[in-house]
Order: structure tokens, then C-alpha cells, then sequence
């Protein structure tokens, strides 16, 4: 059904036609998968091929450099679409595009654009994005990872980065380490691109997770990983920045995400509360019910109001650093809250794996956590908004 905000929105027949597209492929080939991947943890390499194939591993990468040329909001709808149905298949696309494919278009040279992007657009590679580490998640800027220069300008980074999602499949890593002597902090941190196969990169622990288990996170061990001075990105000890404003595009694209899976969530109850009967009469006509469901579809719609708005100011090229950060913290709110409450809808039936509404609840968590915790968004907004250093 058409929404309220797609129309105000005003999508154009492009965008409208990505949505369809991605909606349609992803009820026939990813939804009726999606218990299958999150019980046996299955990661389908061939799904991404195909993703390719639509050119949804490049939706935003204009057309010559591999990609099908649509806008940003395009991919976010298609972002929003994978996670209805899967979103582990959200998330593995979400991070080889914002977090690994659109930060070497922006601030690449010439030459790594042609060199690194291609591959990745065309879905033959699948990108990572290297930040984290066992001691530095929300203090990113703490990181310990070395990269350490070579009397060529070549580097060699010894560390380990945590939680990296797409990192045992990945063909690049867009990596984040430490340059600068006598720094702790964010100042002294450079960004690298290196690749999947390069001697000395492995993956350490699978991490084993509450959900999205269709999506794969790792941790990558650099052990003194060789990197040629031309796969320095952008300028030495101005890599934070990098990540900073990476992160300010990837969470519209988490927004996205956790919309995707309250949507599914919604829909999930919804049904079920016209079909379910109690009492003499279907439960969505119990006001119980019925109120709840439409409390959850009135914050669904604020959500993609605000997700839609900060997909709309980046591709004016507006600033977007509170707009992304309120998306994402309001919208993966609503999807715990969304999937809590489907739960509660379908009462035994959601505690069940019959159903999916437990593996949305599952895979709705992590969109409060990952690309800066709720925490850290308001943190974000805060600071911009009021114009202190608030810690
Ligand atoms: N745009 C541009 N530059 C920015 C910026 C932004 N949005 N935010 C900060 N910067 C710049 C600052 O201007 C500053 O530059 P100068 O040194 O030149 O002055 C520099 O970056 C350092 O900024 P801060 O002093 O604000 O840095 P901080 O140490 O206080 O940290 C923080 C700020 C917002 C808390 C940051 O550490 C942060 O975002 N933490 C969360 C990390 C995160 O989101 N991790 C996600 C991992 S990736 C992931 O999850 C992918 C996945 O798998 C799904």
C-alpha cells in the first residue's frame, strides 16, 4: 500500500520503481529463506551475485564506475526492502555500500576509484569497513591498531579490529589505524584500503550473535599487512574524519534497516490480528489490539518521515550529522518497540519460531548498537545542537 510519507516524499517513478523491484525480488527469493539462514547461520555468497546482477550492490554508484547510477534515497528504499525480509541481507549490503563502497568514491583519487570501486559495485567484491576494536567501540578513536611507515611511504598495520561485518567474505577492507606517534585519540588515525587477500590479513573469531544470522562478523587480524603508499585514502591523520562522516550515511542506511524490520514486524501482526479470533470476533477489533497495532504503524511512519528526511539532505548535499543520527536513534527505537509488541500480538505464536516475529525482535536489537549505540547518537546530536563538547 501506498504510504502517506512515500507520497510526501514524492518519489520519483525511478525510486518507486527500485522499491518495487527490491520488494518483489526479495519476497520471492530472500523471505521465504530467511528461517532457513538465521537457524543454520547461513551466509548465501550466490544471493550477492544476484543482489549484482539487479544492481543492488551498487544502487548509488554512478554508472561509470559499475554501479546502476541511482540516488541515495533509491538505495535506502532498497535497503529498507532487503531488511523486510532479511536483515542480515540488509546489513551485508548496507555496510559494502556506505561503509566500504561510498567513502573510496568520495574521497579516492582517481586512480583507486577506478582500481577499487568497480569490483565492488559490481558485487565480485564484497566491502568491510575495519574501525572497531575489542577496546574501542564507542571511543573509536581510541584504537590501538598500528600502521606503521615504512622508509618507501609504504605502511604495514599490525592490529586487530572487532565485530566486522561481511569481514570473512570481504575483498576490501576499508581500514582504520593508528599513524601518528604520541597520540591516543582520534587525531593520529589514518585510512587504508587493503585487500581481502593481502598476506598477513586473517579472520580470528566468528562471532556468534543473538540475530542476524544471515550476515557474517569477525574478527580481522592485521599482522603486519603491507599496504602500498598509493591505498592511503585520503590524507595521512585525517582518517577519522573519514569515519566520522562515513558514519554520517551509514547510519541513514541503519535507519533504513530498522525501519525495513519494524515494517516486517507490523505487516506480521497486522495479519495475524484480522485473522486470529478471541471472544467471537477477530483481535484486531479488540481495542487492546487494535490501539496497540496502531500505535506501532503511526511511530513506523514518524520513523521513515525522519529516515527519508536525512536521506533527502545528503543527496542535496546538506549537512546531515543530526538528521542521520535522530533517524537512526528514532527508528531502531521503533523497531524494538515494533517487534516487542508484534510479539505480544501473536502471544505464544510470537515466542515461537513457528513464526517470525521472534527473529525480527532478535535482529531489531542491534540497530540501537551497531554504527554508533543510541547512546552515542544522542551524544552526536547533542553536541551539534548545543555546541558543547558534552561527554
Ligand atoms: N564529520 C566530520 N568530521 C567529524 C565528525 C563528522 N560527523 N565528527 C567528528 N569529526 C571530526 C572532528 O571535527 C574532529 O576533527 P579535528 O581533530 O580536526 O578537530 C575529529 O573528528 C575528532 O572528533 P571528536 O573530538 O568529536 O571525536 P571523539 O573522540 O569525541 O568521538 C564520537 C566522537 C562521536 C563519540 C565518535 O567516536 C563515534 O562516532 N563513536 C561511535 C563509533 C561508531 O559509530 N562505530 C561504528 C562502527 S562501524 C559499524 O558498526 C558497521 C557495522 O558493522 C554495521
Amino acid at each position: 500500500m501506498e504510504t502517506a510519507t512515500a507520497r510526501q516524499f514524492d518519489l520519483t517513478d525511478d525510486q518507486r520503481e527500485v522499491r518495487a523491484m527490491v520488494r518483489d525480488f526479495a519476497a520471492q527469493r530472500i523471505a521465504p529463506n530467511a528461517a532457513e539462514w538465521d537457524r543454520g547461520h547461513v551466509f548465501d555468497r550466490s544471493l550477492y551475485a544476484e543482489l549484482a546482477d539487479l544492481g543492488l550492490m551498487g544502487v548509488c554508484v554512478p554508472a561509470e564506475y559499475g554501479g546502476a547510477g541511482m540516488d541515495f534515497l533509491s538505495y535506502v528504499l532498497a535497503v529498507e526492502e532487503l531488511s523486510r525480509a532479511d536483515a542480515g541481507v540488509g546489513v551485508t549490503m548496507a555496510v559494502h555500500t556506505s561503509a566500504s563502497t561510498l567513502p573510496i568514491l568520495h574521497w579516492g583519487t582517481d586512480e583507486q576509484k577506478a582500481e577499487w570501486v568497480p569490483p565492488l559495485a559490481r558485487g565480485e567484491r564484497i566491502g568491510a569497513f575495519a574501525l572497531t576494536e575489542s577496546g574501542s567501540g564507542s571511543d573509536a578513536g581510541a584504537m590501538r591498531a598500528r600502521a606503521i611507515e615504512q622508509g618507501d611511504g609504504s605502511f604495514r598495520i599490525t592490529g586487530t579490529k572487532q565485530w566486522i561485518t561481511n569481514g570473512g567474505h570481504a575483498g576490501s577492507f576499508v581500514t582504520f589505524a593508528r599513524t601518528e606517534d604520541g597520540t591516543d585519540d582520534a587525531r593520529g588515525v589514518s585510512c587504508f584500503l587493503v585487500r581481502g587477500d593481502a598476506p598477513g590479513l586473517s579472520v580470528g573469531r566468528v562471532e556468534e550473535k543473538l540475530g542476524l544470522n544471515s550476515s557474517n562478523t569477525v574478527d580481522m587480524v592485521y599482522d603486519d599487512v603491507a599496504v602500498a603508499p598509493a591505498d592511503l585514502l585520503g590524507e595521512r591523520a585525517k582518517g577519522f574524519r573519514i569515519a566520522m562522516q562515513t558514519l554520517d550515511g551509514g547510519r541513514i542506511t541503519i535507519a533504513a534497516q530498522a525501519l525495513g524490520i519494524a515494517q516486517a514486524a507490523f505487516d506480521l501482526a497486522a495479519s495475524y490480528a484480522t485473522e486470529r479470533t478471541t471472544f467471537g470476533k477477530p483481535i484486531g477489533a479488540h481495542q487492546g489490539i487494535a490501539f496497540k497495532l496502531s500505535e506501532m504503524s503511526t511511530e513506523i511512519e514518524a520513523a521513515r518521515a525522519l529516515t527519508y528526511r536525512a536521506a533527502a539532505r545528503k543527496m542535496a548535499g546538506e549537512a546531515h550529522t543530526v538528521e542521520g543520527a535522530q533517524a537512526k536513534l528514532f527508528a531502531s527505537g521503533v523497531a524494538r518497540r515494533v517487534t516487542g509488541e508484534a510479539i505480544q500480538v501473536l502471544g505464544g505464536y510470537g515466542y515461537s519460531k513457528e513464526f517470525p516475529a521472534e527473529r525480527y525482535y532478535r535482529d531489531a536489537k542491534i540497530t540501537e548498537i551497531y554504527e554508533g549505540t543510541s547512546e552515542i547518537q544522542k551524544l552526536v546530536i547533542a553536541r551539534k545542537l548545543l555546541g558543547l563538547d558534552v561527554r
